[in-house]
Protein backbone atom coordinates (compact mmCIF):
# COMPACT_ATOMS: atom_id res chain seq x y z
CA UNK A 1 0.00 0.00 0.00
CA UNK A 2 1.42 3.58 -0.89
CA UNK A 3 2.78 6.11 1.78
CA UNK A 4 3.39 9.03 1.82
CA UNK A 5 7.46 10.34 3.68
CA UNK A 6 7.43 13.95 4.94
CA UNK A 7 10.86 15.73 6.02
CA UNK A 8 8.92 18.31 7.49
CA UNK A 9 9.71 21.98 8.31
CA UNK A 10 10.14 23.64 4.60
CA UNK A 11 8.28 26.55 4.19
CA UNK A 12 6.05 26.35 1.34
CA UNK A 13 7.21 28.88 -1.77
CA UNK A 14 5.57 29.31 -5.10
CA UNK A 15 2.76 28.72 -7.47
CA UNK A 16 0.19 26.16 -7.42
CA UNK A 17 -2.58 25.54 -9.94
CA UNK A 18 -5.57 24.09 -8.58
CA UNK A 19 -7.54 21.51 -9.88
CA UNK A 20 -11.44 20.93 -11.22
CA UNK A 21 -13.55 19.75 -7.69
CA UNK A 22 -14.39 16.01 -6.96
CA UNK A 23 -17.68 17.06 -5.71
CA UNK A 24 -18.89 19.14 -8.11
CA UNK A 25 -17.42 16.80 -11.06
CA UNK A 26 -19.30 13.61 -9.66
CA UNK A 27 -22.51 15.00 -9.78
CA UNK A 28 -21.72 17.08 -13.61
CA UNK A 29 -20.70 13.42 -14.57
CA UNK A 30 -23.79 11.53 -13.45
CA UNK A 31 -25.91 14.40 -15.33
CA UNK A 32 -24.81 12.74 -18.55
CA UNK A 33 -27.84 9.87 -17.74
CA UNK A 34 -29.99 12.28 -18.46
CA UNK A 35 -29.39 13.23 -22.14
CA UNK A 36 -29.24 10.47 -24.89
CA UNK A 37 -26.49 13.21 -27.04
CA UNK A 38 -22.60 13.93 -25.72
CA UNK A 39 -22.27 15.63 -22.26
CA UNK A 40 -18.69 16.99 -22.64
CA UNK A 41 -17.10 17.90 -19.17
CA UNK A 42 -14.08 20.03 -19.36
CA UNK A 43 -11.36 20.31 -15.74
CA UNK A 44 -12.33 17.03 -14.58
CA UNK A 45 -9.96 16.63 -12.03
CA UNK A 46 -7.82 12.79 -12.06
CA UNK A 47 -8.90 11.44 -9.14
CA UNK A 48 -9.81 7.45 -7.78
CA UNK A 49 -13.72 8.97 -6.99
CA UNK A 50 -13.49 10.45 -10.41
CA UNK A 51 -12.31 6.76 -11.90
CA UNK A 52 -14.90 5.25 -10.00
CA UNK A 53 -17.96 7.19 -10.72
CA UNK A 54 -17.06 6.49 -14.99
CA UNK A 55 -16.70 2.71 -14.42
CA UNK A 56 -20.37 2.57 -12.66
CA UNK A 57 -21.48 4.41 -15.45
CA UNK A 58 -19.55 2.40 -18.30
CA UNK A 59 -21.11 -0.52 -16.50
CA UNK A 60 -24.30 1.06 -17.03
CA UNK A 61 -24.06 1.30 -20.91
CA UNK A 62 -22.59 4.87 -20.91
CA UNK A 63 -19.81 5.94 -23.16
CA UNK A 64 -16.90 7.65 -22.53
CA UNK A 65 -14.12 9.13 -24.37
CA UNK A 66 -11.02 11.25 -22.55
CA UNK A 67 -9.66 13.87 -24.28
CA UNK A 68 -6.08 15.36 -23.61
CA UNK A 69 -7.08 18.20 -21.99
CA UNK A 70 -8.74 16.81 -18.43
CA UNK A 71 -12.15 16.44 -20.29
CA UNK A 72 -14.35 13.41 -21.03
CA UNK A 73 -17.13 12.91 -23.24
CA UNK A 74 -20.14 10.93 -22.03
CA UNK A 75 -22.61 9.50 -23.82
CA UNK A 76 -25.76 7.84 -22.26
CA UNK A 77 -27.59 6.73 -25.63
CA UNK A 78 -28.74 3.57 -24.70
CA UNK A 79 -28.65 2.61 -20.53
CA UNK A 80 -28.34 -1.47 -20.60
CA UNK A 81 -27.82 -1.48 -16.72
CA UNK A 82 -29.15 1.20 -14.45
CA UNK A 83 -27.88 -0.57 -11.42
CA UNK A 84 -25.07 1.16 -8.72
CA UNK A 85 -23.70 -2.26 -7.62
CA UNK A 86 -22.49 -2.75 -3.97
CA UNK A 87 -18.42 -3.25 -4.53
CA UNK A 88 -18.97 0.10 -6.40
CA UNK A 89 -21.29 2.12 -3.52
CA UNK A 90 -19.51 0.80 -1.07
CA UNK A 91 -15.96 2.25 -2.19
CA UNK A 92 -17.64 5.85 -2.75
CA UNK A 93 -20.69 7.03 -1.48
CA UNK A 94 -21.01 9.70 -4.06
CA UNK A 95 -22.25 6.75 -6.18
CA UNK A 96 -26.18 7.20 -4.98
CA UNK A 97 -26.01 10.31 -7.56
CA UNK A 98 -27.56 8.19 -10.13
CA UNK A 99 -30.52 7.19 -8.67
CA UNK A 100 -32.34 10.22 -9.33
CA UNK A 101 -30.84 11.06 -12.90
CA UNK A 102 -32.39 7.04 -13.96
CA UNK A 103 -35.36 7.48 -12.43
CA UNK A 104 -36.42 10.61 -14.31
CA UNK A 105 -34.79 9.26 -17.33
CA UNK A 106 -35.91 5.17 -17.66
CA UNK A 107 -37.77 5.00 -14.75
CA UNK A 108 -36.03 3.11 -12.60
CA UNK A 109 -33.11 2.88 -10.69
CA UNK A 110 -31.57 -0.27 -8.40
CA UNK A 111 -28.95 1.48 -5.79
CA UNK A 112 -27.40 -0.61 -3.36
CA UNK A 113 -27.84 0.77 -0.26
CA UNK A 114 -24.28 2.50 1.05
CA UNK A 115 -23.75 1.15 4.44
CA UNK A 116 -21.94 3.00 7.08
CA UNK A 117 -19.14 4.94 6.32
CA UNK A 118 -15.98 6.28 8.30
CA UNK A 119 -16.99 9.84 9.40
CA UNK A 120 -21.00 9.06 10.60
CA UNK A 121 -24.15 7.16 9.43
CA UNK A 122 -24.67 8.96 6.44
CA UNK A 123 -28.30 7.90 5.64
CA UNK A 124 -29.73 8.69 2.39
CA UNK A 125 -33.51 8.96 3.57
CA UNK A 126 -33.92 12.37 2.30
CA UNK A 127 -33.29 11.53 -1.01
CA UNK A 128 -35.67 9.06 -1.14
CA UNK A 129 -38.28 11.25 0.56
CA UNK A 130 -37.82 13.61 -2.18
CA UNK A 131 -38.11 11.13 -4.97
CA UNK A 132 -41.15 9.56 -2.93
CA UNK A 133 -42.75 12.91 -3.23
CA UNK A 134 -42.29 12.77 -7.07
CA UNK A 135 -44.44 9.77 -6.86
CA UNK A 136 -41.82 7.14 -7.22
CA UNK A 137 -42.38 4.05 -5.10
CA UNK A 138 -39.19 2.97 -3.28
CA UNK A 139 -38.67 -0.76 -2.79
CA UNK A 140 -35.48 -2.13 -0.62
CA UNK A 141 -34.50 -5.44 -1.40
CA UNK A 142 -31.08 -7.15 -0.52
CA UNK A 143 -29.28 -4.20 0.15
CA UNK A 144 -30.61 -2.42 -2.59
CA UNK A 145 -32.88 0.46 -2.94
CA UNK A 146 -35.17 0.36 -6.21
CA UNK A 147 -36.81 3.20 -7.56
CA UNK A 148 -39.55 3.48 -10.24
CA UNK A 149 -41.98 5.81 -11.51
CA UNK A 150 -43.86 5.83 -15.15
CA UNK A 151 -42.49 9.39 -15.14
CA UNK A 152 -41.74 11.76 -11.90
CA UNK A 153 -44.34 14.78 -11.27
CA UNK A 154 -43.17 17.96 -9.90
CA UNK A 155 -43.43 18.29 -5.93
CA UNK A 156 -43.10 20.58 -2.92
CA UNK A 157 -40.18 18.91 -1.27
CA UNK A 158 -39.07 20.89 1.94
CA UNK A 159 -35.80 18.58 3.28
CA UNK A 160 -35.93 18.10 6.92
CA UNK A 161 -31.61 18.16 6.75
CA UNK A 162 -29.59 20.64 4.37
CA UNK A 163 -27.84 17.68 2.17
CA UNK A 164 -25.49 18.41 -0.70
CA UNK A 165 -25.73 15.35 -2.88
CA UNK A 166 -29.35 14.80 -1.83
CA UNK A 167 -30.57 18.41 -3.01
CA UNK A 168 -28.10 17.62 -6.65
CA UNK A 169 -30.32 14.61 -6.41
CA UNK A 170 -33.64 15.70 -6.50
CA UNK A 171 -32.70 18.47 -8.67
CA UNK A 172 -31.46 16.41 -11.37
CA UNK A 173 -34.54 13.99 -11.16
CA UNK A 174 -37.09 16.98 -11.51
CA UNK A 175 -35.66 18.10 -14.22
CA UNK A 176 -37.21 16.03 -16.28
CA UNK A 177 -40.29 15.43 -14.31
CA UNK A 178 -43.77 16.39 -15.15
CA UNK A 179 -44.30 19.91 -13.69
CA UNK A 180 -42.33 22.10 -11.60
CA UNK A 181 -40.67 21.23 -8.76
CA UNK A 182 -39.62 23.14 -5.43
CA UNK A 183 -36.72 22.21 -3.31
CA UNK A 184 -37.25 23.93 0.25
CA UNK A 185 -34.22 24.54 2.86
CA UNK A 186 -31.61 23.24 -0.49
CA UNK A 187 -28.06 23.28 0.08
CA UNK A 188 -26.37 26.51 -1.13
CA UNK A 189 -22.94 24.89 -1.61
CA UNK A 190 -21.12 26.42 -4.78
CA UNK A 191 -21.03 22.67 -6.16
CA UNK A 192 -25.14 22.54 -6.25
CA UNK A 193 -24.87 25.86 -8.19
CA UNK A 194 -22.12 24.39 -10.49
CA UNK A 195 -24.29 21.49 -11.26
CA UNK A 196 -27.39 23.65 -11.77
CA UNK A 197 -25.38 25.30 -14.39
CA UNK A 198 -24.39 22.61 -16.39
CA UNK A 199 -27.78 21.41 -16.40
CA UNK A 200 -29.28 24.80 -17.44
CA UNK A 201 -26.86 24.08 -20.35
CA UNK A 202 -28.41 20.70 -21.32
CA UNK A 203 -31.54 22.66 -21.67
CA UNK A 204 -32.89 22.59 -17.45
CA UNK A 205 -35.22 25.01 -16.44
CA UNK A 206 -33.68 26.01 -13.01
CA UNK A 207 -33.88 29.01 -10.84
CA UNK A 208 -32.58 29.56 -7.12
CA UNK A 209 -29.60 27.59 -6.73
CA UNK A 210 -27.20 28.55 -4.50
CA UNK A 211 -30.35 30.13 -2.23
CA UNK A 212 -32.16 27.59 -0.18
CA UNK A 213 -35.24 27.53 -2.52
CA UNK A 214 -34.70 25.84 -5.67
CA UNK A 215 -37.13 25.81 -8.60
CA UNK A 216 -37.12 23.58 -11.33
CA UNK A 217 -39.74 23.32 -14.42
CA UNK A 218 -39.27 19.83 -16.01
CA UNK A 219 -39.30 19.49 -19.14
CA UNK A 220 -39.74 16.74 -22.11
CA UNK A 221 -35.71 15.99 -22.72
CA UNK A 222 -32.41 17.26 -22.35
CA UNK A 223 -30.08 17.68 -25.07
CA UNK A 224 -25.61 17.71 -25.51
CA UNK A 225 -23.88 20.37 -23.57
CA UNK A 226 -20.21 21.68 -22.86
CA UNK A 227 -19.12 22.14 -19.24
CA UNK A 228 -16.20 23.07 -17.36
CA UNK A 229 -16.29 22.07 -13.24
CA UNK A 230 -15.91 24.66 -10.78
CA UNK A 231 -12.59 24.76 -9.27
CA UNK A 232 -12.06 22.40 -5.92
CA UNK A 233 -12.70 24.84 -3.11
CA UNK A 234 -11.20 22.07 -0.39
CA UNK A 235 -8.10 21.51 -2.33
CA UNK A 236 -7.03 25.66 -2.31
CA UNK A 237 -7.95 25.36 1.49
CA UNK A 238 -6.14 22.63 2.10
CA UNK A 239 -3.20 24.08 -0.03
CA UNK A 240 -4.01 27.60 1.89
CA UNK A 241 -3.33 25.80 5.27
CA UNK A 242 -0.40 23.77 4.39
CA UNK A 243 1.21 27.55 3.14
CA UNK A 244 0.14 28.89 6.70
CA UNK A 245 1.15 26.53 9.02
CA UNK A 246 4.43 26.20 7.11
CA UNK A 247 5.70 29.97 6.88
CA UNK A 248 4.98 29.75 3.85
CA UNK A 249 4.58 32.15 0.65
CA UNK A 250 2.26 30.85 -1.79
CA UNK A 251 0.17 31.66 -5.20
CA UNK A 252 -2.85 29.64 -5.67
CA UNK A 253 -3.91 30.08 -9.21
CA UNK A 254 -7.23 28.49 -10.99
CA UNK A 255 -9.05 29.01 -7.80
CA UNK A 256 -12.42 30.86 -6.68
CA UNK A 257 -11.72 32.88 -3.78
CA UNK A 258 -15.31 33.71 -3.41
CA UNK A 259 -16.58 30.28 -2.75
CA UNK A 260 -14.07 30.50 0.03
CA UNK A 261 -15.19 33.34 2.67
CA UNK A 262 -14.98 31.19 5.51
CA UNK A 263 -12.34 29.72 5.06
CA UNK A 264 -10.39 32.85 4.28
CA UNK A 265 -11.77 34.54 7.03
CA UNK A 266 -10.28 32.00 9.52
CA UNK A 267 -7.26 32.13 8.02
CA UNK A 268 -6.62 35.93 8.24
CA UNK A 269 -8.38 35.90 11.98
CA UNK A 270 -4.87 33.06 12.40
CA UNK A 271 -3.02 36.20 11.40
CA UNK A 272 -1.63 34.60 7.82
CA UNK A 273 -1.93 37.45 5.56
CA UNK A 274 -4.23 36.69 2.31
CA UNK A 275 -4.63 38.61 -0.92
CA UNK A 276 -7.52 37.35 -3.46
CA UNK A 277 -8.20 38.44 -7.23
CA UNK A 278 -10.96 37.21 -9.65
CA UNK A 279 -9.00 33.84 -9.83
CA UNK A 280 -5.99 33.73 -7.36
CA UNK A 281 -5.18 33.63 -3.48
CA UNK A 282 -2.09 35.05 -2.39
CA UNK A 283 -1.29 33.75 0.62
CA UNK A 284 2.18 34.85 3.27
CA UNK A 285 2.49 34.15 6.63
CA UNK A 286 4.37 35.98 8.81
CA UNK A 287 5.42 34.38 12.20
CA UNK A 288 3.52 32.94 14.33
CA UNK A 289 -0.48 31.78 14.18
CA UNK A 290 -3.10 32.40 16.41
CA UNK A 291 -5.70 29.66 17.69
CA UNK A 292 -9.08 30.04 15.51
CA UNK A 293 -12.14 28.56 17.23
CA UNK A 294 -14.28 26.99 14.44
CA UNK A 295 -18.22 25.73 14.00
CA UNK A 296 -18.62 23.76 10.77
CA UNK A 297 -22.08 24.30 9.25
CA UNK A 298 -23.43 24.18 5.88
CA UNK A 299 -22.21 26.44 3.39
CA UNK A 300 -21.91 29.32 3.43
CA UNK A 301 -20.35 29.01 6.53
CA UNK A 302 -17.22 27.09 8.00
CA UNK A 303 -17.37 23.67 5.92
CA UNK A 304 -16.94 20.34 7.35
CA UNK A 305 -14.71 19.30 4.51
CA UNK A 306 -11.91 21.79 6.04
CA UNK A 307 -12.39 20.76 9.80
CA UNK A 308 -9.37 18.84 10.22
CA UNK A 309 -7.01 20.82 8.02
CA UNK A 310 -7.66 23.78 10.33
CA UNK A 311 -7.12 21.22 13.20
CA UNK A 312 -3.63 20.74 12.19
CA UNK A 313 -2.90 24.34 12.15
CA UNK A 314 -4.49 24.64 15.70
CA UNK A 315 -2.17 22.13 16.73
CA UNK A 316 0.85 24.40 16.22
CA UNK A 317 -0.54 27.82 16.77
CA UNK A 318 -0.51 29.91 20.01
CA UNK A 319 -3.61 29.88 22.14
CA UNK A 320 -6.55 27.28 22.92
CA UNK A 321 -8.93 26.92 20.08
CA UNK A 322 -12.56 25.11 20.37
CA UNK A 323 -13.58 22.89 17.11
CA UNK A 324 -17.18 22.12 16.94
CA UNK A 325 -18.72 19.44 13.83
CA UNK A 326 -22.16 19.79 13.63
CA UNK A 327 -22.25 17.72 10.14
CA UNK A 328 -20.97 14.53 10.91
CA UNK A 329 -20.95 12.63 13.92
CA UNK A 330 -17.57 10.31 13.42
CA UNK A 331 -15.41 13.54 12.25
CA UNK A 332 -12.82 13.35 14.38
CA UNK A 333 -10.46 10.49 13.67
CA UNK A 334 -7.73 12.40 12.72
CA UNK A 335 -7.24 13.34 16.47
CA UNK A 336 -5.55 10.15 17.86
CA UNK A 337 -2.79 10.89 14.82
CA UNK A 338 -2.12 14.24 15.30
CA UNK A 339 -2.03 13.22 19.63
CA UNK A 340 0.77 10.41 17.67
CA UNK A 341 2.80 13.27 16.24
CA UNK A 342 2.53 15.50 19.95
CA UNK A 343 -0.36 17.62 19.34
CA UNK A 344 -2.91 18.24 22.43
CA UNK A 345 -6.22 18.01 21.99
CA UNK A 346 -8.87 16.66 24.43
CA UNK A 347 -12.22 15.41 22.74
CA UNK A 348 -15.71 15.28 24.17
CA UNK A 349 -18.70 14.94 21.47
CA UNK A 350 -18.35 17.11 18.88
CA UNK A 351 -16.11 19.21 20.52
CA UNK A 352 -12.05 19.56 20.46
CA UNK A 353 -10.37 21.46 22.61
CA UNK A 354 -7.12 22.44 21.04
CA UNK A 355 -3.83 23.67 22.43
CA UNK A 356 -1.37 24.68 20.71
CA UNK A 357 1.91 23.01 21.26
CA UNK A 358 5.59 24.21 20.23
CA UNK A 359 6.46 21.55 17.70
CA UNK A 360 5.02 18.53 16.30
CA UNK A 361 7.86 15.31 15.77
CA UNK A 362 7.52 12.95 13.18
CA UNK A 363 5.42 9.69 13.61
CA UNK A 364 3.91 7.33 11.48
CA UNK A 365 0.33 7.57 11.01
CA UNK A 366 -2.57 6.62 8.97
CA UNK A 367 -6.22 7.77 8.36
CA UNK A 368 -9.45 6.55 7.72
CA UNK A 369 -10.95 9.53 5.21
CA UNK A 370 -9.71 11.55 2.95
CA UNK A 371 -10.01 14.85 4.41
CA UNK A 372 -8.45 13.34 7.56
CA UNK A 373 -5.59 12.34 5.36
CA UNK A 374 -4.85 15.52 3.60
CA UNK A 375 -4.83 17.05 7.64
CA UNK A 376 -2.29 14.67 8.80
CA UNK A 377 -0.02 15.49 5.53
CA UNK A 378 -0.05 18.87 6.63
CA UNK A 379 1.15 18.27 10.32
CA UNK A 380 3.92 16.41 8.71
CA UNK A 381 5.20 18.80 6.95
CA UNK A 382 5.09 21.21 10.09
CA UNK A 383 6.41 18.45 11.95
CA UNK A 384 10.32 17.95 13.23
CA UNK A 385 11.87 14.90 11.58
CA UNK A 386 10.15 12.30 9.34
CA UNK A 387 6.11 11.61 8.85
CA UNK A 388 5.07 8.71 6.91
CA UNK A 389 0.99 9.04 6.63
CA UNK A 390 -0.14 5.54 5.46
CA UNK A 391 -2.89 3.92 3.78
CA UNK A 392 -3.10 7.21 1.17
CA UNK A 393 -5.44 5.76 -0.95
CA UNK A 394 -7.97 7.85 0.50
CA UNK A 395 -5.77 10.91 -0.20
CA UNK A 396 -6.03 10.19 -3.92
CA UNK A 397 -9.68 9.63 -3.96
CA UNK A 398 -10.13 13.59 -3.78
CA UNK A 399 -6.25 15.80 -4.29
CA UNK A 400 -4.93 15.16 -7.88
CA UNK A 401 -1.38 14.62 -7.81
CA UNK A 402 -0.80 16.25 -4.10
CA UNK A 403 3.09 14.94 -3.59
CA UNK A 404 3.91 16.66 -6.97
CA UNK A 405 2.42 19.64 -6.35
CA UNK A 406 3.54 19.92 -2.75
CA UNK A 407 7.39 19.03 -3.88
CA UNK A 408 6.93 21.83 -6.54
CA UNK A 409 6.11 24.25 -3.58
CA UNK A 410 9.67 22.71 -2.02
CA UNK A 411 8.33 20.25 0.14
CA UNK A 412 10.48 17.22 0.78
CA UNK A 413 8.07 14.61 0.37
CA UNK A 414 7.46 11.24 -1.52
CA UNK A 415 5.55 8.34 -2.11
CA UNK A 416 6.97 4.91 -1.15
CA UNK A 417 5.28 2.00 -2.26
N1 LIG B 1 -28.09 13.25 5.92
C1 LIG B 1 -29.22 12.60 6.36
N2 LIG B 1 -30.10 12.09 5.43
C2 LIG B 1 -29.88 12.22 4.10
C3 LIG B 1 -28.74 12.89 3.65
C4 LIG B 1 -27.85 13.40 4.59
O1 LIG B 1 -29.44 12.46 7.55
O2 LIG B 1 -30.71 11.73 3.32
C5 LIG B 1 -27.15 13.82 6.89
C6 LIG B 1 -25.75 13.23 6.81
O3 LIG B 1 -25.64 12.03 7.53
C7 LIG B 1 -24.89 14.35 7.37
C8 LIG B 1 -25.63 15.61 6.90
O4 LIG B 1 -26.95 15.18 6.58
O5 LIG B 1 -24.90 14.30 8.76
C9 LIG B 1 -25.06 16.29 5.68
O6 LIG B 1 -24.73 15.34 4.69
P1 LIG B 1 -24.79 15.64 3.14
O7 LIG B 1 -25.85 14.81 2.55
O8 LIG B 1 -24.81 17.09 2.88
O9 LIG B 1 -23.39 15.04 2.67
P2 LIG B 1 -23.12 14.35 1.29
O10 LIG B 1 -23.96 15.01 0.26
O11 LIG B 1 -23.18 12.89 1.45
C10 LIG B 1 -21.26 16.00 0.48
C11 LIG B 1 -19.82 15.88 0.08
C12 LIG B 1 -18.98 15.59 1.33
C13 LIG B 1 -19.17 16.74 2.33
C14 LIG B 1 -20.67 16.89 2.65
C15 LIG B 1 -20.98 18.06 3.57
C16 LIG B 1 -20.00 15.08 -2.18
C17 LIG B 1 -19.80 13.98 -3.16
N3 LIG B 1 -19.69 14.82 -0.90
O12 LIG B 1 -21.61 14.74 1.05
O13 LIG B 1 -17.63 15.56 0.90
O14 LIG B 1 -18.46 16.48 3.50
O15 LIG B 1 -21.41 17.06 1.42
O16 LIG B 1 -20.56 19.25 3.00
O17 LIG B 1 -20.43 16.16 -2.56
C18 LIG B 1 -15.36 14.92 1.00
O18 LIG B 1 -15.21 15.45 -0.10
O19 LIG B 1 -14.37 14.55 1.70
C19 LIG B 1 -16.71 14.73 1.53
C20 LIG B 1 -16.97 13.86 2.49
Amino acid sequence: MDKLVIDGGIALKGDVAISGAKNAALPILTAALLTDEPLHVDNVPHLRDVSTMLNLLMQMGVTTMLDDKGGVELRAAKITEPVAPYELVKTMRASVLVLGPLVARLGEARVSLPGGCAIGLRPVDQHLKGLQAMGATIEMSQGYMIARAERLKGARICMDIITVTGTENLMMAAALADGTTVIENAAREPEVIDLAACLISMGAKISGAGTDVITIEGVERLHGARHSVMPDRIETGTFLVAAAVTGGDVRLTGARPKTLDAVLDKLRESGVHIETGDDWIHVKANGALKAVNLRTAPYPAFPTDMQAQFMALNCVAQGTARVVETIFENRFMHVQEMQRLGADIAVEGNTAVIKGVPALNGATVMATDLRASASLVISGLVARGTTTVERIYHLDRGYERIEEKLSRLGARIRRER
